[in-house]
């Protein structure tokens, strides 16, 4: 039943993942497919309640960022490294999430239990998955995930470095504009 539910939502999210990056063929090789869907990427939640609780929760989550990512891109005008940079750090950032946490079957409804203790390396460890096995990033999308969590990440040297980072680069507050507003919709 479980897992009955997990393939369901892999098959349709997968659909929606090679749709939402049609125009990026080097993002939906079958290389990438086969790694993101063997790795949870489209069943892992993003949280216990806090947003996302559900089978598919963090790939919903990260469709969401991509999408206000580039609403603000035509809007505010943003310019990336790359034309691909909004859909790579919308949809990767909280890579990191797809070994935390799984679910297990309670009463008939899925229930988001953790898999791993959890690991206090966040936009680092997405950075480092990223790279490892699904494309390398740009200097610009590798700063734009370090930093996505803003005020709710990191220690005070975090904090200091941001501060500095964004005013370089002002896309990396658009990145944790997108990642609050997606969270704060309870996405
Ligand atoms: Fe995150
Ligand atoms: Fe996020």
């Amino acid at each position: 039943m479980l897992s009955e539910l997990l393939n369901k939502a892999t098959e349709e999210n997968i659909v929606k993942y090679c749709r939402i990056v049609e125009s990026f063929p080097a993002l939906r090789s079958d290389g990438i497919l086969s790694y993101l869907r063997e790795n949870n990427y489209f069943t892992a939640p993003s949280s216990f309640k806090c947003h996302g609780g559900w089978i598919g929760g963090n790939f919903d989550h990260s469709v969401k960022v991509t999408e206000l990512l580039l609403e603000y891109t035509e809007k505010e005008g943003l310019k990336w490294e790359r034309e691909e940079s909004p859909y790579i750090i919308g949809l990767f950032h909280d890579m990191c999430k797809c070994d935390q946490r799984g679910f297990k079957l309670k009463n008939g409804e899925a229930k988001v239990i953790s898999l791993h203790p959890a690991d206090t390396r966040h936009g680092d460890r997405s950075v480092e998955l990223i790279e490892d096995h699904i494309i390398k990033l740009t200097e610009e999308e590798k700063l734009c995930i370090f930093y996505h969590m803003g005020v709710y990440g990191g220690d005070e040297d975090y904090q200091i470095r941001m501060a500095q980072m964004m005013e370089e680069n002002s896309n990396i507050g658009y990145v944790q504009k997108a990642d609050t507003v997606a969270a704060k919709m309870g996405i």
